[in-house]
């Protein structure tokens, strides 16, 4: 049942979307706030209810008041809440709201935009009745205006389309809920992160933003941008998905997101205030008019003037006060013939003006990166700035997918269940943090990121509660279940004991729509084991010294000699059961010994200089990077039926893993660096380059939040001539889950881990930095050099994988698309002591289990499904194709919603944007100059998402 909705809002005049919005607005009410003058008169769909009146003859500078609030950067986000050690710097984001809220009443005319719902939340929940009541009414009016509403404003180089989606949906949610439609933002403001991604601008369009606005765009870009006027754009977002869809306007604002020099009236501020005394009209009024004059670097007679800045309106009346007056004055002078109109705005009221002056605007295809703010100064090393904190976001996603998986498919017992109670929530929320731009980027002080950490550790320690109850029901053993957090450096106590214990089990859940075949390696100290499915067969498993290098990672956290290796399938959207035991219980044979050595190169960029290497800027001393050691040691571990593996040491801290697991096609590299020396005085860069005889000329391909697929050319930008300053920190961009080179006949495609650093230097080479350390700050604020201590404090040693794969370039998306999903979400594994199998009645076991009816087609990806409330379901089906890529699943395919489940049964079905805070049917954008048979068939074209609200029953 399709749910029916009330028909306003579409085409209704500006009163009635009023009415719509605040319980108490009568139409009088409502004609006070409507004050647009002349023939520009707003109506129609476009017309935003409360926008403030411009002067269709004069330049209108809208200003637009604002705080810049980042969810953590020098402070944690409960710091920077409270105001908590203000000795780093001053910033209390709850005074900032009581402040604005106090000036706000003062006067009709003023306004304020505010940005970071996961501040916005925590304050709300302290106000009285009574505050909460005058916010709604600030809200209703639009004096009030929420702008992005997402849960921070996330990084956008090295976050993943599926926790930004899931950060958005959460801020949205709480507005929605909390003020309806009025609280809905209409416009996305990324005025801080460093560099802009296509896929952001497609997410923003597809959740139904009207417009979007940023203040950092490449320092040659920007000046030719000026010079043409194209500072304002409809950026086309997608290859594939059908104009307008993916259509953002986009615009560049003027001053980054500070206000005009001398204009700055925070408490943080030393620029004079609007002296009011009779002589003012000397002082410097006429000055200030003719500054505005001078911003003529736009289209249209609109300009748009942030006034605000980091944590700013602490004391909201300094800035206020000297508005009101800066608009009095400036205003005043139109009765001596001025032709500058000054007035409190917003971005969306500014936007609306913009599209009524009905131009045509130049189209954006490609991306902002990398963004350089100086010839020498390219932020693309942040792209790579804490790898360990980027791989733990990239798997804390995978963990939250499962999560909110397994509360709807265990039921309302997984919430509250034989284990405790657990939930999904505080997960979310703490995913939706490590998605600032000062977050997984990795740009943060040292003590803040481990705050990030922390807060993702609490929330799997919710859900762990939640996946034990959920299992326990799916399975009916309520025996205890243990995760193995540190498999990555081989510890795992329950499977290390293996000598005491007879038998384990080990559960594997699939987040995946589609069966997933996965090499596991298990810690034990026996050298034979036998490892049985769930139909009792014996699965082929081989024992493997343990190898040095994870040794001496693990260092006195595990004693396992050995790795048991095998290969589990796990099916779609559920999970498997293996039963592990013992035959024999002697260590495994130690390492062969080394037996060649031959020439495999690893490679270094030393960084030192004026402008140094730092969090965000990569810079190094040399285009040519230092060869770690030219002969690297090789020890030729095993070669079995399960795997071969080939262990590579360049040098103590440098090693690498290369691995082929049997019937898989893709080669695993695995790399281990650290801790980085520094003793010698040299910061150091590690990349890992691959050459290949690929006649790749320039090009090289990246993708965008792990999403579509941008061409890169080395020295070459696609919307400008670039003066290229840096050969090789020019030549970087971010990749989030795969880069390829290729040419007629090969592909080589990289699938990795987290998020990285990449660029193709060389023909036929692919080059990707994997871990940084360095020994100044790059002063762009952070104020601490990036020298992660790790966990014994003598330098972090990262460790991850990349997985090759080389195919005839027509075929290379077949592979790599199914190869980065299974990347992104992996299986849970958890572990039983002894076999709940033979412990508990067998008929109420149940070893394996799929919450599908049947696989999902290749191309469909189920990239949400979360309990929404207690009645109804959020899920996200995806085409993770892009149109053209694939000869067999780039067409558009066809799914039955009703017969996605096996164990739920799909009573109605809504469908909603992107963002899940609108119903598809309502959704009505601002249209810019430049289209089922059944209602349970949902069809997917290339690269589309669709978001449906289910009300499910379980069977
Ligand atoms: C807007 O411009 C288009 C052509 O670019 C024109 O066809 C249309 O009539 C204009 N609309 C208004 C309301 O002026
Ligand atoms: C291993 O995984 C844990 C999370 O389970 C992560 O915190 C840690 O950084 C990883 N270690 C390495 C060396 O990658
Ligand atoms: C280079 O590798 C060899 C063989 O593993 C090793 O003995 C040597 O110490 C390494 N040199 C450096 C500089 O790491
Ligand atoms: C938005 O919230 C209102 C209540 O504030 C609710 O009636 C409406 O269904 C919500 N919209 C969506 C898309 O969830
Ligand atoms: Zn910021």
């Amino acid at each position: 049942k399709h749910r029916s909705r009330n028909a306003v809002g579409a085409s209704s005049l500006a009163c009635v979307d009023l009415a719509q919005c605040g319980v108490d607005m009568t139409p009088a009410s409502c004609s006070a706030h409507v004050l647009s003058t002349g023939p520009g008169m707003p109506s129609g769909p476009a017309a935003l209810h409360s926008c403030p009146a411009t002067k269709p003859s004069m330049l209108n500078v809208h200003l637009v008041p604002h705080t810049h609030d980042d969810v953590g950067w020098l402070k944690t986000v409960d710091q920077y809440y409270h105001g908590d050690r203000n000795n780093i710097q001053h910033a209390g984001v709850q005074y900032i709201l009581d402040s604005v809220i106090d000036q706000l009443q003062k006067d009709p005319a003023r306004r304020f935009i505010y940005v970071e719902t996961a501040f916005f939340y925590r304050w709300w929940r302290q106000q009285s009745q009574n505050t909460r009541r005058i916010v709604t009414q600030l809200v209703n009016e639009g004096r009030l205006e929420f702008i992005n509403g997402g849960w921070c404003m996330s990084d956008e180089a090295t976050t993943h389309y599926s926790a930004v989606i899931d950060q958005m949906t959460l801020g949205l949610r709480f507005l929605n809920d909390t003020f309806g439609e009025c609280g809905r933002p209409r416009v996305a403001w990324h005025i801080d992160p460093f560099g802009h991604a296509r896929e952001h601008a497609s997410i923003f369009a597809q959740m139904g933003y009207d417009g979007f606005f940023f203040g950092r765009l490449d320092y040659q870009d920007k000046a030719r941008r000026m010079k043409t006027k194209e500072m304002e754009m409809l950026w086309r977002a997608s290859e594939s998905l059908t104009p307008p869809l993916a259509d953002l306007f986009t615009g560049v604002l003027p001053n980054g997101y500070n206000p005009p020099e001398g204009f700055c009236w925070d408490q943080s501020c030393n620029d004079a205030p609007i002296r009011d005394d009779p002589d003012l009209e000397d002082y410097n009024v006429d000055e200030i008019v003719q500054r505005f004059l001078n911003a003529a670097f736009y289209k249209t007679n609109h300009i748009i003037m942030t006034m605000g800045s980091d944590f700013q309106y602490e004391n909201a009346n300094l800035w206020y006060k000297n508005m009101d007056k800066l608009i009095k004055y400036v205003n005043a002078l139109q009765a001596k013939g001025s032709k500058v109109n000054v007035l409190y705005s917003t971005p969306s009221c500014y936007l609306q003006e913009l599209n009524l002056a009905n131009l045509t605007w130049p189209l954006k295809t490609d991306d902002f990166f990398p963004y350089a703010d100086d010839a020498h100064d390219f932020w693309t090393g942040y792209f790579t700035s804490r790898p360990a904190l980027k791989l733990y976001e990239r798997l804390s996603n995978s963990r939250l997918q499962t999560c909110n998986q397994l509360e709807v498919l265990g039921g309302p017992k997984s919430t509250s269940g034989p284990f405790g109670e657990g939930d999904s929530d505080t997960m979310s929320k703490a995913m939706g943090v490590a998605q600032h731009h000062d977050a997984v980027s990795g740009t943060e002080k040292q003590h803040v990121a481990y705050d990030y950490a922390r807060r993702l550790a609490t929330g799997w320690a919710h859900c762990e509660v939640l996946v034990r109850n959920s299992l326990a029901v799916l399975s009916g053993s309520e025996s205890p279940r243990v995760f193995c957090e540190n498999l990555n450096i081989s510890v795992c106590p329950l499977t290390e004991s293996s000598q005491k214990v007879l038998y384990f089990s080990m559960n594997v859940y699939n987040p995946l729509g589609r069966t997933v075949s996965w090499p596991v390696r298990l810690p034990v100290n026996g050298s034979l084991y036998s490892v049985t499915d769930t139909k009792g067969k014996t699965v082929d498993s081989q024992v493997v010294p343990l190898s040095k290098s994870t040794q001496q990672m693990r260092r006195n956290r595990g004693y396992a000699k050995g790795e048991l290796v095998f290969q589990v399938e796990a099916p779609p959207l559920g999970y498997t059961t293996y039963i592990i035991s013992i035959l024999k219980d002697e260590p495994p044979a130690s390492s062969p010994k080394p037996t060649a050595t031959r020439s495999i190169q690893n490679k270094v960029h030393a960084a030192e200089s004026r402008q140094p290497s730092g969090a965000y800027i990569f810079r190094p001393n040399s285009s040519d990077p230092f060869v770690i050691n030219k002969t690297a040691e090789i020890q030729i571990v095993t070669v079995s039926s399960t795997v071969q593996e080939v262990t590579q040491w360049f040098s103590p801290w440098v090693s690498q893993v290369v691995r082929l697991y049997e019937g898989h096609r893709e080669l695993e590299l695995e790399w281990t660096v650290g801790p980085v020396p520094i003793a010698d005085g040299l910061g150091k860069e590690v990349i890992t380059r691959l050459d290949t005889d690929i006649e790749s000329s320039d090009y090289f391909y990246t993708d965008s939040n792990g999403r579509e697929v941008l061409e890169r050319r080395k020295d070459y930008r696609p919307t400008w001539d670039l003066k290229q300053t840096e050969p090789i920190a020019g030549n970087y961009y971010p990749i989030n889950s795969r880069a390829y080179i290729k040419d007629d006949k090969h592909q080589l495609t990289v699938v990795t881990d987290r998020s990285q650093g990449v660029s193709s230097i060389y023909n036929g080479s692919l080059e990707i930095m994997l871990h940084r350390r360095l020994l100044y700050d790059d002063f762009r604020g952070v104020g601490e050099p990036l020298s992660e201590p790790g966990e014994f404090f003598d330098g972090l040693v990262a460790r991850g994988r990349l997985l090759l794969t080389l195919t005839p370039p027509n075929m290379a998306a077949d592979v790599h698309r199914p190869l980065a999903q299974g990347m992104v979400l992996q299986p849970l594994l958890s572990f039983q002591d002894g076999t709940p199998l033979a412990n508990t009645k067998l008929e109420v076991c149940r070893g394996s289990f799929s919450g599908l009816q049947d696989a999902l087609p290749p191309a469909v990806h189920l990239l949400t499904l979360s309990q929404w409330d207690k009645d109804s379901v959020l899920i996200r089906l995806e085409h993770q194709y892009q149109a053209k890529e694939s000869k067999t699943h780039s067409q558009p395919i066809t799914v039955n919603l009703q017969k996605l489940f096996s164990t739920l049964e799909v009573l109605g079905a809504s469908e909603m944007s992107l963002g899940a805070n609108q119903w598809k049917e309502d959704m009505n954008r601002l249209q810019w100059n430049t289209g089922n048979p059944s209602p349970w068939e949902v069809t997917l074209n290339p690269m589309e998402i669709r978001t449906f609200l289910l009300q499910l029953r379980q069977l």
